[in-house]
């Protein structure tokens, strides 16, 4: 697959498009990424690339001329995108499209990075095939979007992660978040991981996993489940059985914590009597110091009872 990116900041492309999935995906050969500085085919001794904008207003816009150059020099693969928030919202279902246009069915694409206030529109009108936006809000420049998208494709290109069942097997490939995941120790500061992941048993993890990411996707995506038509009779069933099976193993879990606790109180209870069983003895015996009675305590106990301090004051 190949992607050319422009851009006035080459070196932000590629810092992070050398290293991790895409550095590895690049020397792999699976991803052919070129990186073309506007700047270079630009005018003037201070290779200008922007111009203060017509009608008058804040900042400059990147000017048409140096974008034309470097597309006429270069021959960026097509389709072209531009990255602006007022292109086509990039989710999922965009990234594996834009996938698509690499082999076998096509080379690849490219993208253009904005700056400043944006772009020239007639580089929009008349110079791109595209627009792509990452979301709702104002970034100061289209390489971080750029980015955001050359990671996307680039993890569902064959030979680009180690695991390609990761890609089969994770949010958004089948409308649904994914599922919650845990990895060693099976217990962590009191956290213990849902007893099933521990079973061995596939079948029942595959229940488990399938029934989380749809309770998850209820709760946290409502429209995800909606843009699938809800939830099929099968599906509510899961949920439901899944669910009665975890709280049932969390009142479990409460009663054996309450009985433990109950077990640990009674014992405090009985040390603690012994104790006092032995202080009175010990009150009325000398101590190794030569000290009677209380005093007797604070000296070979450090002052904690004397202070009333729990002896297992954690
Ligand atoms: C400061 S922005 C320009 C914002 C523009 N004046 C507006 O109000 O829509 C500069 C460049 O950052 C990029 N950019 C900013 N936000 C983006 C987003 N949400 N998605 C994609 N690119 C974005 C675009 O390339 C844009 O030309």
């Amino acid at each position: 697959m190949r992607i050319d990116v422009l851009t006035i900041f080459p070196d932000l492309i590629e810092h992070y498009a050398g290293s991790a999935m895409v550095g590895r995906a690049r020397a792999a050969g699976v991803l052919d990424l070129r990186v073309h500085d506007l700047r270079s085919l630009a005018p003037g001794p201070h290779r200008s690339v922007d111009d203060s904008p017509f009608g008058g207003g804040a900042g400059m816009v990147l000017a048409p001329g140096p974008i034309v150059a470097t597309v006429d020099a270069v021959q960026p693969c097509r389709p072209i995108f531009l990255l602006s928030p007022a292109g086509r919202r990039v989710d999922q279902q965009v990234v594996e499209e834009i996938a698509a246009l690499g082999p076998p069915a096509g080379q690849g694409f490219s993208l253009l990075c904005g700056r400043y206030e944006g772009v020239d529109q007639r580089i929009a009108d008349h110079v791109v095939d595209g627009e792509l936006s990452i979301g709702d809000l104002v970034l100061a420049g289209g390489e971080l979007a750029a980015l955001v998208v050359v990671e996307a494709v680039t993890r569902l290109l064959p030979g680009a992660l180690g695991n390609e069942g990761s890609v089969a097997d994770e949010s958004f490939t089948e409308g649904l978040l994914e599922y919650p995941q845990y990895t060693r120790p099976a217990v962590f500061q009191g956290w213990a991981v849902p007893s099933v992941l521990l079973s061995g048993d596939h079948g029942r993890v595959a229940r488990w996993r399938r029934a989380m990411a749809l309770r998850r996707t209820m709760e946290r995506r409502p429209d995800l489940i909606a843009a699938r038509g809800g939830l099929s009779a099968d599906e509510h069933a899961l949920v439901d059985e899944i669910l009665a099976a975890e709280a049932a193993e969390a009142a479990e879990a409460a009663e054996a914590a309450e009985a433990a606790e109950a077990a640990e109180a009674a014992e405090a209870a009985e040390a603690a009597e012994a104790a006092d069983t032995a202080d009175t003895a010990g009150g009325l015996q000398a101590a190794p110091s030569g000290t009677v009675g209380p005093l007797a305590d604070v000296a070979s106990d450090g002052g904690r009872r004397g202070h009333g301090l729990p002896r297992d004051s954690r």
